[in-house]
């Protein structure tokens, strides 16, 4: 069992594997975090003791001893107007204009298997892998009940929690805030290591130290964003990649959200995560409840390497729904950076036949193959293929990809509307739009207004019917463009605060339809590249397009970055041709796809514009990938340095340690440079490995040859690797060891 409680004492514990989550029932029935971290066999309700701090105020009941206050003891779930001054939780207010809630502890219990969310992703776990833990809080004056779920997957050492309320009480309460877990750390220094980024350049990890105040990571754009991903670290000062502890916050959803945290005058940490409240409230009426999306948590004393691949590890096993997540991917080839917009029939069978010839498995057609979509300022929303460009349409064409030996994918934007489109034309009052106001553009669309189920309805019968009319077996999912303009005419002026988060709800509804029809489907996420890289969306979709910024160079950083939380296999990453579209920078073939290969692997470039030797090299590139794939998808992942402006490396290991692809870019070669050394990690010490030399891109004079053949897991992980001097603008080098 993964879950006890102790009535004596009242005292909750949850184990996994590596680590134990506790909390108490305190004086008059407030539940108090005591403690996340190792596993052990011991009850920490000693180490919160009760003081007396000026202003911080007492509970009626305890004004007497002064000891106790919410203000300064750890709060499982805090609550708001009643003594705690740090971050809240939960902000209720009900007609009468009782705001706050006192949160005090009713009922628990507990059930093997995961609960579940009404109508949003959530990770899953059969009946003998997890077990789910329900107290439920409420407050007196409002009514409100706040049931806390936590999930305990004991052996992936991961702890899910999500909040359901309830309107317990006689007349309608409003949520203006509802978070859905709150974790204090009472003690310690700690780093918050989060993601932030802009348009391709997501991602960007950024360490600081947790100093007193608030800091809020959040996206108010109606979509988890480029800017701040809804995933966050704290770690103990001195942690590293190997060492040291780390708590991970990782939010399951795709639309506004927000981690808070805030050093208190304590010393007490304090996180709070959910959904964004700048554009959110939701309205219960008597009796109604509320799912609040879930956040996965994980403690881990072993450092940043060891939390990432819990989180690989878990989002691969408990979250990923598609079939897919396990399987070998095809490798791909997409129209958008050969041909934009300019795309016709011919010109696609052209790139599917010469991508045939070079091992390519499936085709995507990208934008601009739909209605009158000669530019991307028109025809969003018209999702029939333009008879112009595809004359035999989307079969005519599938056929003949398929013919070629090639399967066949496309790209659609479907919650998008374009104000020049037949769509618009009959439906304008699809879009939103704030009356009488108007609506802010972004790439010349608009939003459609999926908070209405006929609106969301028309988005599942739209793709169904692609689906259902094609032999279209992968679709690229896009978004391009935030949120704004919130107002939905089909909501009475009291749930207005409902409509990005009922946006949110149409869209998993959507998805989960369609994954669930078509199982056999690949579907990859994609916001303007990755905006939308989050764990809502990887419950859908096995994969998720990275970054629009596919230079090999800048990729290293987006691809670390995303490293953090998610899996490589869901890594969506392209070789692309040079200068690259985005920066203009002409990186190596060989350094191109070696990065790529730390993600799904495809291509986004035109076979014909290349040379003979460019096109033999892809046969190779494709070739190697294939001998990789599987540990790539499925095998451990380190990363070998840390921020490190010379050189940047990585390691795939299979589980059995029999297997790891070793890749490094040199980024910033030197005239009289330092030996370039790294050690290799996640190996067996009495294992000896043959090591193949599989690529060395750019490095000048040498073969791989001359260096070590074969060498012990031990010598590789405590000596390391030396390499000879490498030349010339971002070389690289992989290896491909494999026990002996
Ligand atoms: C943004 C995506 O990230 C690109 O890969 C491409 O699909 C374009 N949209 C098409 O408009």
């Amino acid at each position: 069992m993964s879950i006890a409680f102790e009535p004596k004492r009242k005292i909750f514990t949850l184990k996994t594997d590596h680590s134990m989550y506790q909390m108490m029932i305190g004086p008059e029935n407030y539940l108090l975090h005591t403690y996340y971290g190792r596993r052990c066999g011991d009850a920490f309700d000693y180490l919160h003791l009760e003081r007396d701090c000026g202003f911080s105020p007492n509970p009626y009941a305890l004004a007497a001893g002064r000891g106790f206050s919410l203000d300064t003891m750890p709060q499982e779930y805090s609550g708001s107007n009643g003594g705690d001054f740090r971050i809240p939780s939960v902000l209720p207010e009900t007609d009468e204009g009782i705001r706050g809630a006192d949160l005090r502890y009713v009922k628990h219990e507990s059930r093997r298997g995961k609960y579940r969310l009404d109508g949003l992703p959530a990770a899953f776990g059969g009946e003998e892998e997890t077990e789910t833990l329900s107290i439920t809080l409420a407050d007196a004056a409002t009514g409100l009940e706040a049931e806390l779920l936590y999930g305990v997957f004991e052996h992936a050492d991961v702890i899910t929690r999500a909040v359901r309320f309830r309107n317990a009480g006689k007349s309608p309460v409003v949520l203006r805030k509802a978070a859905s877990a709150c974790l204090d750390l009472p003690f310690g220094d700690w780093d918050l290591l989060h993601f932030h980024g802009r348009h391709a350049m997501e991602r960007q990890p950024e360490r600081e130290p947790v100093t007193a105040g608030i800091k809020v990571l959040s996206s108010e754009r109606g979509y988890s964003s480029h800017q701040h991903n809804p995933f966050a670290i704290l770690c103990e000062r001195g942690a590293g990649e190997d060492q040291g502890e780390c708590y991970g916050m990782m939010l399951c959803y795709s639309g506004n959200h927000q981690t808070e945290v805030e050093l208190d005058q304590t010393g007490l940490v304090r996180v709070v995560s959910g959904i964004g409240e700048r554009h959110f409230s939701w309205k219960l009426e008597q009796g109604a409840s509320f799912d609040t999306p879930e956040v996965l948590m994980s403690f881990t004393d072993e450092g940043l390497g060891k939390l990432s691949r819990i989180y690989h590890r878990f989002i691969r096993h408990n979250l990923c729904c598609s079939k897919w997540t396990a399987k070998k991917r095809p490798v791909l080839l997409n129209s958008w950076e050969a041909a934009y917009l300019d795309i016709d029939e011919e010109k696609i069978l052209h790139l599917a036949e010469n991508a045939k010839k070079l091992g390519v498995e499936l085709l995507v057609l990208d934008d601009g193959w739909f209605g009158e979509r000669d530019e991307d300022n028109r025809a969003l929303g018209d999702w029939t293929p333009s008879p112009r460009k595809l004359p035999h349409g989307l079969n005519g064409l599938i056929q003949k990809v398929n013919e070629f030996g090639l399967r066949f994918g496309l790209w659609i934007e479907p919650e998008m509307i374009s104000e020049n489109s037949r769509l618009y034309r009959s439906h304008p009052d699809w879009a939103l739009k704030v009356p009488e106001r108007q609506p802010s553009i972004g790439r010349e669309q608009m939003v459609l207004d999926l908070s209405r189920p006929e609106i969301a309805e028309w988005m599942y019968k739209t793709v169904a019917r692609l689906l259902r009319e094609n032999n279209i077996e992968y679709i690229k999912w896009d978004m391009n463009r935030s949120v704004t303009d919130l107002y939905s005419p089909a909501l009475p002026a009291d749930r207005q605060g409902e409509t990005a988060h009922r946006y949110m709800l149409g869209l998993y509804n959507v998805m989960d339809r369609l994954t669930t029809e078509f199982p056999n489907v690949l579907f990859e996420g994609c916001a303007g590249g990755g905006g939308r890289f989050d764990a809502g969306m990887l419950a859908y979709c096995p994969q998720i397009w990275c970054s629009d910024n596919t230079d090999a160079i800048a990729r290293l950083q987006i691809q670390r970055g995303t490293s953090y939380g998610y899996p490589a296999s869901a890594i969506g990453a392209h070789v692309s041709a040079c200068p690259n579209h985005q920066t203009g920078r002409t990186a190596p073939f060989g350094t191109r796809a070696a990065v790529a290969m730390a993600g799904t692997f495809g291509y986004e470039l035109d076979p014909a514009k290349l040379s003979e030797e460019e096109q033999e090299e892809i046969r190779k590139q494709i070739s190697r990938f294939h001998e990789v794939e599987d540990l790539v998808r499925e095998g451990d992942y380190y990363r070998l340095t840390e921020e490190n402006p010379r050189f940047t490396a990585w390691q795939f290991v299979s589980e059995e340690k029999k297997k790891s692809l070793f890749t490094l870019v040199l980024t910033e070669p030197a005239g009289n440079p330092l030996p370039l050394h790294t050690r290799l990690k996640g190996l067996h010490p009495e294992q000896c490995y043959r090591l193949k030399w599989v690529e060395y891109a750019g490095c000048r004079n040498w073969t791989g040859d001359e260096l070590p053949q074969s060498l012990s897991g031990a010598a590789l992980m405590y000596g390391g690797l030396t390499f000879p001097r490498m030349y010339g603008d971002d070389p690289s080098v992989q290896i491909l060891l494999e026990a002996e």
